[in-house]
Parts: structure tokens; C-alpha cells; sequence
């Protein structure tokens, strides 16, 4: 199937969809839309707390699961369905400096280039790992740009007497000091630069006729006021995506720690469990909570709850029997769990038009564009790649 007709059936289901992928399971009204989805309903409230927790982290192990009894989940998983790219190169040990799991995707990034020849511009390159990596596999010369001065230090300290020549150089990408670093033949990579940071790399791109361009996006609402369509096709659209939204596409923990999760869990449920306790105190249910840092999720129910009574000012003492309010905040948990899969059965299907706004922008620009999965959910959920080229 081609990009624009993939990115047209993506569109076209989102929007006949949105009901599905727009609850809010946590916010507590009610989930009317089930009314009518019976199956679907008794198969959700079917599900323990560990296969929940399963099914989030495997985008087509759940639209598997749902198959049965939702409709959407087939048309959606061939959607979604993206060829992983070749196998990763043989693993070495990462260079001193270099966490594990970010080198894995570096070479797994490598990897799904069958060659690269040009000079590279790295894109918000952190310390510049990709593009030493590239430089010592290819020997190219690498020019990274970077807006946190401390990375740039310390991405330099490392590229110190690297031949061929590497060089990280404090850049603002947003500003118009960026087109002095745009020369004609470059090679533009980018790993994991958020929403605004790539979407300028593709503008441009486009404005300097880039040769070639490498680009896995991540965060698609970060640096954005508002998500900007680059492409004609989703400029046409009826669908308008908001941050919210986006922030919901990249909602996922399959790289989270457990203890992340069980403190963030923690918290959820807490708060769910006060908010039937605050109609008892003489307070309205929805007053609005502030959310609390991970580390109050060690202490205990009842010190999180008079906090948030301080914070608000509900000066009522807490009465007895707060084990079960905390118990019902667990059981609220579960459930708003359970109906949230639905929302995350389109969770890919967003970020994935995301990227073919991307990718069919450069098309209408010339460019011949490929689209992989680089490395697999487990080593970045944000494992989309875009390789995209174009003739002189
Ligand atoms: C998600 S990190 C990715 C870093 C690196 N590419 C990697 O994969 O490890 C995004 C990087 O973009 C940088 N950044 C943010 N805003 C920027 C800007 N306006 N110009 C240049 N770099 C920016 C951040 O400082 C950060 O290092």
C-alpha cells in the first residue's frame, strides 16, 4: 500500500473513530459508549490487573486481544503494520560515556541504512553519540548541533582529536543561525528529536534542497504551541489534532521501570480513592487535585489525602474507614485501566500519521521516502524511522 493511500485510510478511521480514542477512562464520567458493546465490555472487565499491564506495551498483541470484539482492531492492525528494518549490527560493548540502551539504537539506526556517504548534520544531537558512531562506521565527518551548552562541552571533550573531524556546536535550530550550518551535500540525521525540533528539520530540509535525510521522530506535541500539518494531504483533512492528543500517542511505558510504574500507579489510584472521599468532607468530587511528585507515593493513603485537603484548604478532619476508600480508588483503577486499551488501540495509529504527515511533506517535495521500524517497541517505543533522498 502506498504512503498517501495508508495515510488516507489512517485519517479516515481516526476520524469515523474518535469517540474511542478521545475518553478520558481516568477522568471519571462514565463510559457510555460501551453501552451498546456488550462483548466488548465483559471481555475489559474480564482482564486482571497483569494482563492489562500486557496488553499496553504491545500495540499488536492488543489489537489481537480486542479482534474478537471490536471492530476497528483489524483494519487498524494492518494499518499500523510496519516493516522492521534489517537485523541490528553484530553488538559490541557501547563506548565509555554511552548508556546501553541508547546504543543499542544507535546501531540499530546505523543498521537500517544499507550505506552512508555524505558529510552528516546531526539534528539536536545531545552529546553527539549517533554521530560518532556514524563517524567511526563510516568514516564521515560529522557537524552536530546542539542547544544545552553543557552537551556541547561534553560532546566535544569526547570528539576531542577524532579523525575524520567531528564537531558539536552550540546551535538554537529554532533560530536563524541554523541555515549557516546548511551545506549542499549533507546527510541530515536525527534520532528522537521531539515534535517542533524535527518538523523545522523537515521545513529545512525542504528549503535547502537536502540531498538526503534520516529522521525517527519522538514527542510529538513537545516544542509545538500547536501541532502544525506539514503535509497537503493532512492539511485537506476534517481530523484536527490537539497536544492533548499527541501527548496521548506516545503514552507508554514499555521502557518505564517497575518501580516508575508502581509509584505512578500509586498515585492514580490514590487520587481516584480521594475523590470519593471528598463529597464525604463537604467538598464537591471534582475539585481540581494537584498531582504530587512520585516520592508520595512511599508514604501512606492518608498522609497523600491531607495534603491535598492542606493544599486546597478542606479543613475537615479525615474520618475512619479510609481503607476503603482506598480500596474503591484501587478497584476505580483497574477498571479505567481496562477501557483506557481502547484508547491506546489507536495510540500508534496516531503517532504513525504523525510521521506520514512527515514523510508524504517530503514526498510533495521531491524526496523518495522509505518507512522501517528501526529497533524493536522494547528498546524505544519511538522506533520509526524515515529515510528519505533526493535526485540533484
Ligand atoms: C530527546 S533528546 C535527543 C538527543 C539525542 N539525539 C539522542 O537520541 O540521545 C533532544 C535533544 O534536543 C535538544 N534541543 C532541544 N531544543 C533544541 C533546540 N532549539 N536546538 C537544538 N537542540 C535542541 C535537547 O537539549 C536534547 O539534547
Amino acid at each position: 500500500m502506498d504512503f498517501a493511500r495508508r495515510a488516507s485510510r489512517l485519517d479516515s478511521l481516526l476520524l469515523r473513530h474518535q469517540p474511542w480514542w478521545r475518553f478520558n477512562a481516568y477522568a471519571g464520567a462514565a463510559a457510555t459508549h460501551l453501552d451498546n458493546h456488550k462483548s466488548l465490555r465483559d471481555y475489559l472487565h474480564s482482564l486482571s490487573p497483569a494482563e492489562i499491564h500486557n496488553l499496553q506495551g504491545d500495540d499488536q498483541g492488543l489489537l489481537t486481544a480486542l479482534r474478537p470484539h471490536f471492530e476497528p482492531a483489524t483494519e487498524l492492525a494492518e494499518l499500523i503494520n510496519i516493516t522492521p528494518a534489517g537485523p541490528p549490527l553484530n553488538p559490541q560493548e557501547p563506548p565509555k560515556g554511552i548508556p546501553g540502551r541508547k546504543w543499542q539504537q544507535i546501531h540499530a539506526f546505523i543498521a537500517a541504512h544499507t550505506n552512508m556517504h555524505r558529510p552528516i548534520l546531526e539534528w539536536c544531537a545531545g552529546k553527539g553519540y549517533l554521530g560518532e558512531a556514524i563517524s567511526q562506521h563510516y568514516q564521515l565527518p560529522v557537524t552536530a548541533l546542539e542547544i544545552d551548552p553543557q552537551l556541547v562541552a561534553a560532546g566535544n571533550a569526547r570528539a576531542k582529536g577524532d579523525s575524520p573531524l567531528r564537531q558539536i556546536i552550540r546551535c538554537d535550530v529554532m533560530s536563524n543561525d541554523v541555515h549557516q550550518q546548511l551545506t549542499p551535500a549533507q546527510h541530515l540525521v536525527a534520532l528522537h528529536a521531539c515534535g517542533g525540533l524535527h518538523q523545522r528539520l523537515l521545513r529545512l530540509a525542504v528549503a535547502h534542497n537536502s540531498p538526503q535525510l534520516s529522521l525517527a521522530p519522538c514527542c510529538y506535541h513537545r516544542f509545538n504551541d500547536t501541532y502544525t500539518v506539514l503535509s497537503q494531504q493532512f492539511k485537506n483533512s476534517a481530523l484536527h489534532i490537539s497536544s492533548n492528543d499527541l501527548r496521548s500517542a506516545v503514552r507508554q511505558t514499555n521502557t518505564a521501570r517497575h518501580g516508575e510504574i508502581s509509584a505512578r500507579r500509586t498515585l492514580q489510584a490514590w487520587h481516584l480513592g480521594l475523590r470519593e472521599l471528598l463529597p464525604v468532607l463537604g467538598a464537591d468530587k471534582s475539585t481540581a487535585l494537584p498531582s504530587l511528585p512520585q516520592h508520595w507515593s512511599k508514604r501512606s493513603f492518608a498522609e497523600f489525602a491531607q495534603a491535598q485537603l492542606d493544599h486546597k484548604n478542606i479543613r475537615h478532619a479525615l474520618p475512619g474507614g479510609l481503607a476503603d476508600f482506598e480500596q474503591t480508588g484501587w478497584q476505580q483503577l483497574h477498571r479505567a485501566e481496562a477501557i483506557d486499551l481502547l484508547r491506546m488501540a489507536f495510540r500508534r495509529a496516531l503517532e504513525l500519521r504523525c510521521v506520514l504527515d512527515s514523510l508524504l511533506y517530503l514526498q510533495e517535495h521531491g524526496y523518495q521516502c522509505s518507512l522501517s521500524e528501526f529497533c524493536s517497541a522494547s528498546l524505544s517505543p519511538r522506533n520509526l524511522l524515515i529515510q528519505a533522498q533526493k535526485s540533484p
